[in-house]
């Protein structure tokens, strides 16, 4: 990945020498080499340190912190500074200063602020870019770029609005194709000219439910979701551009937000253009492991399964929850496993100092204001860096293999959330990690897959909730399914295209011959009420008879050839199908109708791995995680123990390599609170 730079586990984080004197610096590279540090990102928030007029740059301070990284052995993840704009550059230039949805413009203030249409803001982030790559090419401390941070946030300006036309106008061509797709003869909305279109804002189409903005056109708020993810993406490859074109062959990537499922960017559409994927993750105890599980194999997945970067996260307490905990011992260390065990090659953290003013005083990092090292954060992150330096290069750049998958599609999320009933709790993330944490508590391994992935190589494809399908998807869909596939979906599916306009003829529109059903209707259950799926024949532990809990959707189903395996057991739809399942060429489509409770998902996907013949990697207590990745023809299967307490795991016959511990295991071994092993075995042939 880094031009055969990087052979170990990349151990860091953000460190920001501009804030501190430099005696300090000296301090610090000697508290990294403590620490095991081999990667430092610099210069995040420096723009108006690096520039202080429109016409003066100054990168002193840079130089002096890359030859002090350089010598002391720390390589550089090198920041473009780009993400918080200079407050002279707002006075003098407002384009570069945000529109909110409610049309107030910011003043100059926090960060993550700038307009990405600004002419005034692209062409100084790209000069800055042209600058650091001009001034640091040859610099042999530099092993990757990293441009702005987190990009992510809305603008509704003028300039916006006007790139918005122009980006439809691209798309669409004429406005009788855009009338068309937006379905604008509904209140009244045709356009006769592309200057009468606005931005779809709180002045214009968009108010709240329960807080959450929401739309009277989805068809233009869609787009305008697309078009403000491609517009912020187009910032982001400006400055690649220019980096690239003084550095051919620069690493260049940027971090994902808010553990990898920000909803305003498309991060797969984002994928194509970042060398390397990189992550900020910031858990908390509140959060089950799984969702944090789901969020690092979706990183996987934005590029086939190609390593990633966990280029944040938080060494001890967070200070933007409401109470921030501190992290208990074992725990980073542990948490730093679960991101490597599903393809993360490098930890590190936000940051490796503890800043004295601002925000961001009360964030945990490396350092602390103690400035020493006889500290416990200090102490666990040294002990995590010697033991990842004695890895090596083991585990870098190994890859996983799934045979299930799940589907995640941004514009799905988008459409489904942004369609005007049937309920507000239907939540796609909460839908998706239903299904994923039915495989994750049988430790089972999942990819995250997205639209354009290829199907091929899967036995098991599970679209939860697949409201929106694109041009070609159902095509893709019965190929897959025709030659021997198992797909699953569920409830508000098929209903709409790319333009959020329904498909006529019946629910599930395209899905229909595939799934062998018609939907005829669709109830909203109060959030309090369920309904129940009652089992018609068993299948596996799903015995004839038994009954589970359904909440939020229940769609009313006719078989039009499908075979029933539950029904509803109340209401006026009782009896009606819940559960079916549709032999179509040589495969099999099933529909799960509504939103049952977890032991039903986890059931149920347990027997049809069964079937297809897909293992669990081993069968552990609750709580036991467990991933694997493969390098070289040999597997490494991550063993990890979330629970307080320790716990016994059966590990089978087989001789294994712990590569924490060193030692040699196999049978029945207690795993302590906290702990994790890596096993290392011959790669299993199946
Ligand atoms: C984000 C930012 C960092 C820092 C951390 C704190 O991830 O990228 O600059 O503010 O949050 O948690
Ligand atoms: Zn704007």
């Amino acid at each position: 990945m880094f031009n055969g730079k990087a052979a170990k586990i990349l151990y860091g984080g953000d460190y920001n020498p501009e804030q501190w004197p430099r005696e300090v610096w000296q301090e610090d590279m000697r508290l990294f080499q403590l620490a095991g540090v081999n990667i430092a990102t610099v210069n995040v928030f420096s723009w108006a340190l690096n520039q202080p007029d429109e016409n003066t740059y100054s990168f002193e301070w840079l130089d002096e912190t890359l030859d002090l990284l350089h010598a002391s052995g720390v390589q550089v993840c090198m920041g473009t500074s780009t993400a918080a704009h200079p407050a002279w550059m707002a006075t003098k230039y407002p384009d570069v200063l945000l529109v909110e949805s409610d049309g107030r413009k910011r003043k100059f203030g926090r960060r993550h602020n700038s307009c990405p249409s600004s002419p005034t803001y692209r062409k100084y982030a790209k000069r800055m870019a042209q600058q650091l790559a001009e001034r640091y090419k040859d610099h042999p401390a530099i092993l990757l770029w990293h441009v702005n941070n987190e990009y992510g946030l809305r603008c509704y300006c003028e300039n916006c609005e006007q790139a918005f036309r122009d980006w439809l106008q691209q798309k669409y061509g004429t406005l009788d194709k855009l009338n068309e797709a937006w379905y604008t003869r509904f209140w009244g909305h045709t356009f006769y000219d592309w200057k009468e279109i606005v931005a779809p804002s709180a002045q214009s189409e968009h108010f709240q439910i329960n807080g959450v903005e929401t739309t009277c056109f989805q068809g233009i708020s869609l787009d305008y979701a697309r078009f403000t993810s491609d517009q912020i993406l187009d910032c982001y490859k400006l400055e690649r551009d220019a980096i690239k074109a003084i550095i051919p062959d620069a690493v260049v990537t940027t971090n994902f937000q808010s553990n990898g499922t920000y909803k305003p960017l498309d991060y797969f559409k984002w994928a194509k253009e970042l060398d390397v994927i990189g992550l900020d993750a910031y858990p908390t105890s509140d959060m089950p492991v799984s969702y944090t599980s789901m969020r690092h194999d979706l990183m996987r997945g934005l590029k086939d399964g190609d390593p990633y970067l966990l280029m944040e996260s938080c060494p001890s307490q967070l200070n933007w929850k409401p109470q921030n905990a501190l992290k208990r011992p074992g725990v980073n260390r542990l948490w730093s496993y679960q991101a490597i065990a599903r393809g993360a090659d490098s930890i590190m953290y936000f940051q490796l100092r503890r800043s004295l003013g601002a925000f961001e005083k009360f964030h945990g990092a490396m350092i602390d204001h103690a400035g020493h090292e006889h500290t416990r954060v200090f102490r666990e992150c040294a002990e995590l860096g010697a033991e990842l330096d004695r890895l090596g290069d083991t585990l870098v750049g190994a890859r996983t293999e799934a045979k299930v998958a799940i589907l995640f599609d941004w514009e799905n999320w988008w459409a489904i959330e942004y369609s005007s009933g049937l309920t507000v709790d239907l939540k796609y993330l909460n839908e998706v990690q239903h299904y994923y944490d039915a495989f994750f508590s049988q430790n089972i391994q999942v990819d995250l897959i997205s639209t354009d992935s290829e199907l091929s190589g899967y036995d098991l494809v599970v679209a939860p909730v697949l409201y929106m399908v694109k041009e070609g998807y159902a095509s893709k869909l019965d190929d897959y399914v025709q030659s021997g596939g198992t797909f699953v979906t569920t409830f508000f599916s098929g209903i709409v295209n790319e333009n959020d306009r329904v498909t006529p003829g019946g629910y599930p529109g395209e899905l229909r011959k595939l799934l062998g059903i018609w939907v005829e209707e669709s109830d909203a259950l109060l959030t309090s009420k369920t309904n129940q799926l009652k089992m018609s024949a068993s299948l596996g532990s799903l015995e004839q008879g038994s009954v589970y809990d359904c909440r939020i959707l229940c769609d009313l189903v006719h078989s039009e050839g499908a075979e029933v395996l539950a029904e509803y057991g109340s209401d006026f739809y009782k009896g009606m199908p819940a559960l079916t399942k549709n032999s179509y060429g040589t495969g099999e489509a099933w529909y799960v109708a509504s939103s049952p409770e977890p032991i039903f998902l986890q059931k149920l996907m347990g027997r049809l791995c069964e079937r297809i013949g897909i293992q669990p990697l081993l069968k552990a207590p609750d709580l036991v995680e467990v991933s694997s990745r493969q390098k070289e023809g040999k597997r490494f299967l991550f063993v990890l123990n979330h629970n307080e307490e320790p716990r016994t795991i059966e590990l089978g016959d087989a001789m294994q390599t712990d590569l924490l511990s060193g030692k040699d295991v196999s049978g029945k071994i207690e795993l302590a609170a906290n702990g994790v092993m890596i096993l290392e075995s011959e790669q299993r042939r199946d």
